[in-house]
């Protein structure tokens, strides 16, 4: 696969699709502009280059219809301020008027299309619309990771009319930093698996275990592998159609000798809202009723002592409600201790994402990645097929 520093890009149209699908609060205010600062370096290169860039995302989950509210404004607006050059937005992402904003365009102009979601024809991988953006462009780039696991047309079916494809800086970066973690990683690998549902991460479970040497278990889905081991969880969130599978994952682990380690202590509440108080219990005394929102300090020294020697971690997932006060301690604590590592540290979804920041220990993590899907589909030994299609 190509990089985008490999291709000649001056004088060029370049089409650069990112994935800014940031998160807004009802003001239409971007709350967290990870995702823009990290793709902008393909876009401030290309600029730098003489390339007229030409820049295309979607956001939100719009289904096809304009929804104003889901416009790519804002996003063009904080990418202006953060390259500090201009970044005119056009106001649809095909048609005539588009067509003739591209041609306008001089050598370092950036130009930003409007939400790609906004026509039913991208999610649906239409080829006539993916031939309609590919013939804006001379040369293609995708430096959208987090959607690569979508097949859908501006990253999928485009690839298959434009004449020159290659990969941005960032989809390079999570590609190389995924790779080195869990191609050939450096042993003791440690896997950190929690949030809520067994079954949204069970195929990543199955393909850890013939990767890792250790996985840690946190989030809700703990409350299901404790139960599967006979221990009362009360009125935890648990997924009774799964205690079976959380059984087998289990054993598979035993056969494979990958070290499995469950909560031994619990933030335990009536209720689960910011106000309400947790109460630390060991595991086996989880109280009728009652409910675990966290894992508790022992869970978190456990944790520590187990990847005290790893050279390699992988974490997905939170270990308890974090957002919530009350239930944060565990998944700060963790992620202090995983940014205390030695080894190669990546850090993966959304949740975990947001967590890291929260503990302020971002910064000490080997890499974050952008994705949320994508990255599961990463853990889980699947393919990208917008990756593929690049190739
Ligand atoms: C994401 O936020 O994970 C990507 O932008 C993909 O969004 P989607 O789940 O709406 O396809």
């Amino acid at each position: 696969m190509k990089g985008i520093v490999d291709l000649p890009l001056a004088g060029k149209r370049v089409f650069i699709r990112v994935d800014f699908n940031v998160p807004m609060d009802k003001a239409g205010n971007i709350t967290d502009d990870t995702r823009i600062r990290r793709g902008m370096e393909s876009i401030r290169f290309a600029a730098d280059s003489g390339a007229r860039v030409i820049v295309a995302s979607h956001l939100g989950r719009p289904k096809g219809q304009v929804v104003e509210a889901l416009s790519l404004k804002p996003a063009a607006e904080r990418l202006a301020s953060l390259l500090g050059r201009p970044v005119a937005m056009a106001g649809d992402c095909i048609g005539p008027k588009v067509g003739e904003a591209i041609a306008k365009l001089e050598p370092g102009d950036i130009l930003m299309l409007e939400n790609l979601r906004f026509h039913p024809e991208e999610q649906a991988n239409d080829a006539a619309f993916a031939e309609q953006l590919a013939d804006f462009c001379d040369i293609y780039i995708n430096n959208a990771f987090a959607v690569c696991h979508r097949k859908h047309a501006s990253v999928h079916a485009i690839c298959g009319f434009v004449k020159e494809k290659a990969a941005g800086h960032l989809l390079m970066d999570e590609l190389h930093y995924f790779e080195s973690a869990m191609g050939a990683p450096a042993r003791p690998l440690v896997a950190i698996v929690g949030g809520a549902k067994i079954s949204s991460k069970l195929k990543a479970l199955e393909n850890l275990l013939h990767r890792v040497d250790k996985v840690l278990i946190g989030g809700a889905m703990a409350n299901t592998f404790l139960k599967a081991s006979g221990i009362f969880v009360g009125a935890s969130l648990v997924e009774d159609e799964m205690l079976d599978t959380a059984r087998k994952v289990m054993a598979v682990a035993r056969e494979k000798g990958v070290r499995f380690y469950l909560p031994v202590d619990a933030v335990v509440t009536q209720e689960i809202a910011p106000q309400s108080v947790g109460v630390v219990v060991p595991v086996q005394e989880i109280p009728d009723g009652w409910m675990v929102a966290d894992c508790g300090p022992a869970t978190v020294r456990l944790y520590a002592a187990a990847l005290a020697n790893a050279k390699t971690v992988v974490w997905n997932g939170p270990m308890g409600v974090f957002e919530m006060e009350p239930f944060s301690g565990g998944t700060m604590g963790l992620a202090r201790h995983v940014a205390a590592c030695h080894g190669l540290t990546i850090v993966g979804g959304g949740d975990t994402d947001t967590a890291i920041h929260k503990a302020g220990v971002a910064s000490a993590m080997g890499y974050i990645s952008t994705g949320g899907g994508a990255f599961l589909k990463l853990l889980e030994g699947q393919s990208l097929p917008a990756v593929e299609a690049l190739a």
